[in-house]
């Protein structure tokens, strides 16, 4: 079996990089891709070596969508009985950040994917956008819901419903990404985002991560609850600790994860 993505465990200290790996097809998502993906977060998300992970495609497309090769026979019940989408429920319970590197087409499950992502850096290339409505469908990987709550619902309706695609200029203004960096750097910067979050506690990351998570799937007090328990419960932690008392004493902390 063929394998549609590369895995480097440490491309930095801390740090693991995803490549998608189907050029020719633009890193269209079938299912064989979106399984391996899922099975090497969730070995990754297991490994003490690894604190923040990094998704990227090439230059020309991060990734084109779903599969519209492998879906386009298929029957309602085929969709049911495959469901393609159970991977991403698995994605979205990887606790460790996630970052998207995207230089050229993010476009429906790509776009959807990036989304996934806890933070997303773009090349000045990058385009994003949920066509689906161009071929018959709609998005159906969180395209018009996590699309909406990021630039809202002007923005939002226009690319689902028109499917046009937005520059990483308008993605920037629209609250869709992080940052834009010349192609040439996007990985690099990508990498060292990655870095610098994989400095702090890995305990602490992953908890504001949940966190920060729940604010979109929660009312502000049960929110607010939830992050005060993740809160006093990091107090357990050695890096709470390590943290505090490297603050006291004017040196840099050196955090376990314990
Ligand atoms: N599925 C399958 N194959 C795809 C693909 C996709 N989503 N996107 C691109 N490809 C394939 C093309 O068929 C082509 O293959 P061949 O060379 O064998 O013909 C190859 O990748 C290169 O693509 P193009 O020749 O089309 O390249 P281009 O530069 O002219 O155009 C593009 C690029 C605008 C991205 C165009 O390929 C395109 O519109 N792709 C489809 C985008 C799309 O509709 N995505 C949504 C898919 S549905 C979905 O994602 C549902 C969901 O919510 C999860």
């Amino acid at each position: 079996m063929t394998g549609f993505i590369i895995v480097q465990p440490q491309v930095r200290p801390f740090v693991a990089h995803i490549q998608l790996n189907r050029p020719k097809e633009l890193n269209a998502l079938n299912l064989q891709l979106m399984q391996e993906l899922r099975d090497a977060l969730r070995e990754l998300d297991a490994d003490e070596q690894v604190r923040v992970i990094v998704i990227s495609g090439n230059e020309k497309a991060f990734a084109a969508g779903a599969d519209i090769r492998q879906m386009a026979g298929l029957t309602a019940m085929d969709m049911y009985n495959i469901d393609q989408f159970a991977t991403w429920d698995a994605i979205k319970k990887i606790k460790k950040p996630l970052i998207a590197a995207v230089s050229g087409f993010a476009l429906g499950g790509g776009c959807e994917l990036a989304m996934l992502c806890d933070m997303i850096v773009a090349a000045e290339t990058a385009k994003f956008g949920q066509p689906e409505i161009k071929i018959g469908v709609m998005p159906g990987a969180g395209g018009t819901q996590r699309l909406t709550r990021a630039v809202g619902k002007a923005l939002a309706m226009e690319m689902v419903l028109t499917g046009k695609f937005i520059s990483a200029e308008e993605a920037l203004k629209s609250g869709l990404i992080n940052r834009i960096v010349p192609v040439d750097l996007y990985l690099e910067e990508a990498f060292r985002l990655a870095a610098e979050v994989a400095k702090q506690s890995p305990l602490a990351v992953k908890m504001a991560k949940e966190s920060v998570l729940r604010a979109f799937d929660s009312t502000l007090d049960e929110g607010l609850h939830f992050e005060r328990k993740n809160f006093y419960l990091l107090f357990a932690s050695d890096d709470q600790k390590e943290g505090m008392n490297a603050f006291i004493e004017k040196r840099e902390p050196v955090f376990t994860g314990k």
